[in-house]
């Protein structure tokens, strides 16, 4: 799969994405990150990408020209036009099932705002999805097209060593991940649960998905409105709100 980064600090964009998993999922070809600078297609002998708001008003916007030309140089050569996502607090918020859909295509390009925003007409003619991390504001665009970037990429086969890590983790499946313990089996006086030193695989996978139905109630209890639970599920957490309630729970 094959990312495009438009933006104003393509270091930053190297850099973030060049080291751990995401690095060597590039070194080994799984994945390709371009990072393009925006201002490298400015007409301007400064080397502006930037001007001053139409009608006022405080900051600068980015303006439509050299986005234009850096988008040009990027699909030239490419059949199909990708999907251009612009990063914005004012987009849908970016969820795991966003990942899952995104990580279908072959090439993606992200498009970073900086500065107060970027000319409308630009937006309206590339751009296909307007997508945010959270209700908050950013300084630009950078971090939030790399979290997705990374997001994106663990999805994309051969990424992660081992292939069913992906499957299995939070959100896969709507539910928390379950906790998890490596030696020694006692830390400040605190066992492993006994389950997970049995050796008996279904009674751990019982066990893991107690704990995922109970992790998500208890902290993301919303997510399970999304999740169809089975018959026996149900009657587990009825047990477990129960046992709660009556606080012989910890
Ligand atoms: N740019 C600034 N803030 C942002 C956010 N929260 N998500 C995506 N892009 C942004």
């Amino acid at each position: 799969m094959n990312f495009y980064v438009m933006t104003l600090f393509p270091e930053m964009i190297e850099q973030g994405l060049g080291t751990s998993i995401t690095g060597r999922a590039i070194e080994k070809g799984y994945i390709s990150v371009k990072a393009v600078n925006i201002r490298d297609y400015s007409t301007d002998k400064y080397r502006h990408v930037d001007d001053y708001p139409y009608g006022g008003g405080a900051g600068m916007v980015m303006q439509p020209g050299p986005i234009f030309d850096c988008y040009t140089d990027i699909t030239g050569s490419m059949e199909k036009k990708p999907r251009v996502v612009y990063m914005t607090p004012q987009g849908k918020v970016f969820s795991q099932s966003i990942a899952q859909e995104l990580a279908k295509e072959e090439d993606l390009i992200f498009l970073c705002g900086h500065y107060e925003g970027v000319d409308e007409r630009i937006l309206e003619e590339i751009v296909t999805d307007n997508l945010s991390i959270g209700d908050y504001v950013l300084t630009g665009g950078e971090l939030p097209a790399m979290v997705m970037i990374d997001s994106i990429s663990r999805l994309v086969p051969g990424v992660l060593s081992n292939e069913t890590s992906a499957q299995y983790e939070s959100f896969q499946d709507g539910l928390l991940e379950y906790p998890q313990y490596t030696r020694p089996e006692e830390f400040h006086g605190k066992r492993v649960p006994e389950v997970l030193l049995s050796g008996h695989h279904a009674n751990i996978e019982k066990w893991r998905h107690e704990k995922s139905l109970e992790r998500t109630y208890m902290r993301r209890p919303e997510l399970l409105a999304g999740v169809e639970l089975s018959k026996k599920d149900k009657a587990y957490l009825d047990d477990f709100v129960d046992k709660m309630e009556k606080g012989l729970q910890e």
